[in-house]
C-alpha cells in the first residue's frame, strides 16, 4: 500500500503537565490553527484530570482526545487506576499504551503493555502502543530484538480486525526528552522493520495499513524530514505538543 493510504496520525503526549484551565486555553488556540488540516488526524492524549476539559473544549473540531494509560480491567479494586470503560464514557478516542516512562519508573511489562492494549481495543480505543530501545539495547546491537519482542508480545492475542485500531509508536528511548533525535535513516530503519515485523505476525496487507509513527525529539525543525520517510506515518509528540505554534507545524509536516 501507498504511504498516502495510511492515516498519518501526529499525537501529542502531554506526560504530567497541564491543568484543566490550561488545558481549555490549550485546545481553543489549536483549534483554529489545525482547523484546515485535511488527511493527518490531530490527537492529544493528555493527564486524565485534563480529559473532560479537552473533550468540551474540542467538541466539533478535528482534534482528538487521548488518554495516557488505561487499565486492564473494567472495573473493581485497583486504586488509582482508570479503566477504557471510563475513558470512552469521556468521550476519549486514543490511548497510549506502554510509554517508556510508564515501562521505566511504573514497572511495566510486555506483558502488561498486551494486557492494556487488549483492555483499550476491547472497549474501541485506538490503542498507540510504544516501543523503542534503550540506549544500551542500541549500544549492543539488539535494537530489532529488541522492537520485535515488544511488537510482537504487546500484539499477543489482538485480532487481525482489530490492527485498524493500532498505531505502533517507535521510540527510542534514548532519543525521549534529550533534544537527541533519531536521524531520519534510523527512525526509518526501525519503523520498516516494525511493518516487516506485523506483516510476520499477520500479513503484509495489514502491515502495509498500519500507522507507524516516530516519537523522541521530534519537533518542528525536524518533523518534515521524519515525516518523509516512506514507513513514519506520524509521530508521537512531547515537549513540542506543549506549544501549539510548534505543535501546529508539525501537523501540517504531516498533512
Ligand atoms: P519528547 O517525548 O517529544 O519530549 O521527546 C516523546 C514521548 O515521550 O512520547
Amino acid at each position: 500500500m501507498d504511504k498516502a493510504k495510511r492515516n498519518a496520525v501526529i499525537a501529542g503526549n502531554w506526560k504530567m503537565n497541564m491543568t484543566p484551565a490550561e488545558t481549555e486555553a490549550f485546545m481553543k488556540e489549536l483549534a483554529p490553527k489545525v482547523a484546515d488540516v485535511k488527511s493527518a488526524k490531530v490527537v492529544l492524549c493528555v493527564p486524565f484530570v485534563d480529559i473532560a476539559a479537552a473533550v468540551a473544549a474540542t467538541k466539533g473540531t478535528n482534534i482528538g482526545i487521548g488518554a495516557e494509560n488505561v487499565h486492564m480491567e473494567e472495573k473493581g479494586a485497583y486504586t488509582g487506576e482508570i479503566s477504557g470503560k471510563m475513558l470512552t464514557a469521556c468521550g476519549v478516542q486514543y490511548v497510549i499504551v506502554g510509554h517508556s516512562e510508564r515501562r521505566q519508573y511504573f514497572g511495566e511489562t510486555d506483558g502488561t503493555v498486551n494486557a492494556r492494549a487488549k483492555a483499550a481495543l476491547a472497549n474501541g480505543l485506538t490503542a498507540i502502543i510504544c516501543v523503542g530501545e534503550t540506549l544500551t539495547e542500541r549500544e549492543q546491537g539488539v535494537t530489532f530484538e529488541t522492537v520485535s519482542r515488544q511488537t510482537k508480545i504487546a500484539l499477543l492475542g489482538v485480532e487481525k480486525e482489530q490492527m485498524k485500531n493500532v498505531i505502533i509508536a517507535y521510540e527510542p528511548v534514548w532519543a525521549i526528552g534529550t533534544g537527541r533525535t533519531a536521524t531520519a535513516e534510523q527512525a526509518e530503519e526501525v519503523c520498516a522493520a516494525i511493518r516487516g515485523v506485523i506483516a510476520s505476525v499477520y500479513d503484509t496487507e495489514t502491515a502495509e495499513a498500519t500507522t507507524i509513527q516516530y516519537g523522541g525529539s521530534m519537533n518542528a525543525k525536524n518533523a518534515a524530514e521524519l515525516l518523509a520517510q516512506k514507513d513514519i506515518d506520524g509521530g508521537l509528540i512531547g515537549g513540542a505538543s506543549l506549544k501549539p505554534d510548534d505543535f501546529t507545524v508539525i501537523v501540517k509536516a504531516a498533512d
